[in-house]
């Protein structure tokens, strides 16, 4: 059994992930369990600063069963795919000693074991912000480093896709190609890393944050809808992914934004047409999503070559991707513009995440935001609309990096002593 000269001893391990936003588009599954897509996809990670899962996990021969807090609530691990990551990850644990703490545990040791798991994400997990592939990216890589588990990331990513499909690809920063495979057990559908954070620096990214009043389809029952009733799909998924694969990874590569926007936005246009010829057919955008992305196609004509590309996963939130922090800013004056904030929101809770992009766009508080110019493309004789409380905020981010360990405990949030949450 595990060792320690005193009864009880709590060792514990605490990571940040970030979460990703996909480019080339997944949805579809071939395997339900093992979650394994139809199609290659590809994804820009998310700058962690901004939006993430922080995850302490905490072993100790005191704990009776596997117990995790997700946002300071208890959730219950009894899904399947909880199950099959920690069932996954354990398989893999090897010896661990900390001699500071005088503690060792042998690798047979660790199915005797039990966790203590608590989770937070520094963002709304009810937003429709993928929190569930930064959620489970880090559980994985949590545990993994808890456990001295020897697997490298891609391998790491395999597990977490048992998770959550897109939580492989916040295994990596920069842009992330989650590659298909072909094994019936999953062991080749892994993530891979294009570029990381630093290749294409100049981008940035802003989140629109859309109200809504309606309850989404899950991700998980839309596709397994699309994938039973849409002749689309298989289309999508042979013909148009693969071609749309090797282009984006030769404009990321390149750095080539008007390929990289033109791709960007068509295969998030694909994807909701894809939703639509689902019977019966699945919404996700909203009016408000479908206004900008008028907006944005309007300025990228007008401009005569994009400067701007969006894509919306399983919901009305707009993921806008800005060629320079000049557009970005320029962006953020014609989207305050068109949605100014209910008069009782301020400023500063309006527009989170890097917030020196509200200098940039020369706005310092709300009287600025309600004299900004319309936008030129508008012509006088139509009369600028306005969507007043229609986004609930935005987030200003970047290309980020991937997991990483904190070593302070002050990070934790396992008490160090009791290993239940702080
Ligand atoms: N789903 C949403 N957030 C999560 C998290 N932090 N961990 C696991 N699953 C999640």
């Amino acid at each position: 059994m595990a060792e320690k000269k005193s009864s009880s001893w709590v060792l514990m391990v605490t990571a940040q992930t970030p979460t990703n936003i996909a480019v080339i588009k997944y949805w579809g599954k071939r395997d339900e369990s093992l979650i394994l897509p139809i199609n290659d996809s590809i994804s820009v990670t998310l700058d962690p600063s901004h939006l993430c899962t922080t995850t302490t996990v905490a072993v100790s021969p005191a704990f009776s069963h596997d117990r995790m807090w997700l946002n300071g609530k208890e959730i219950s691990l009894s899904g399947g795919r909880y199950q099959n990551c920690l069932r996954e990850i354990r398989s893999r644990a090897s010896d661990v000693e900390d001699e500071k703490k005088g503690i060792k545990i042998a690798k047979k040791d660790w199915e005797n074991l039990h966790f203590h798991i608590a989770s937070y994400n520094n963002f709304p997990t009810a937003a429709g912000l993928a929190s569930s592939a930064a959620g489970f990216a880090c559980l994985v890589y949590s545990l993994a480093k808890l456990m001295n588990v020897k697997e490298d990331n891609g391998q790491l990513s395999a597990i977490a896709r048992q998770g959550s499909g897109s939580a492989c690809r916040s295994l990596y920063g920069g842009f992330v190609k989650w590659i298909m495979g072909k094994d019936y057990n999953g062991s080749d559908s892994i993530a891979v890393q294009l570029v990381d954070e630093n290749h294409w620096d100049e981008l940035v990214i802003l989140v629109a944050v859309v109200s809504s009043r309606q309850k989404e389809t899950s991700s998980t029952s839309g596709m397994r809808e699309t994938v039973e009733t849409s002749p689309l799909v298989l289309h999508r998924a042979k013909e148009v992914v693969p071609k749309r694969i090797i282009e984006m990874e030769e404009a990321i590569k390149s750095r080539d934004f008007p390929a990289f926007a033109r791709l960007t936005c068509s295969d998030s246009n694909q994807f909701h047409a894809v939703c639509l010829d689902t019977s019966p057919p699945i919404f996700y955008m909203n009016d408000t999503s479908h206004r900008i992305i008028s907006c944005v196609e309007k300025w990228n004509r007008s401009e005569g070559t994009p400067q701007v590309a969006y894509t919306f996963d399983a919901g009305p939130n707009a993921v806008m991707i800005a060629r320079n922090r000049k557009v970005a800013a320029l962006l953020l004056q014609r989207l305050l513009f068109h949605f100014p904030p209910q008069s009782d929101a301020d400023l500063n809770s309006y527009i989170v995440g890097d917030k020196s992009i509200l200098k940039d766009a020369g706005i310092q508080d709300l009287k600025d935001v309600e004299a900004l110019p319309p936008p030129p493309e508008i012509k006088d004789n139509i009369p600028a609309q306005k969507y007043k409380g229609d986004v609930s905020y935005f987030i200003c981010t970047k290309p980020g990096r991937g997991p990483v360990l904190l070593s302070e405990e002050s990070r934790a949030l396992l008490d160090p002593e009791t290993g239940l949450p702080k």
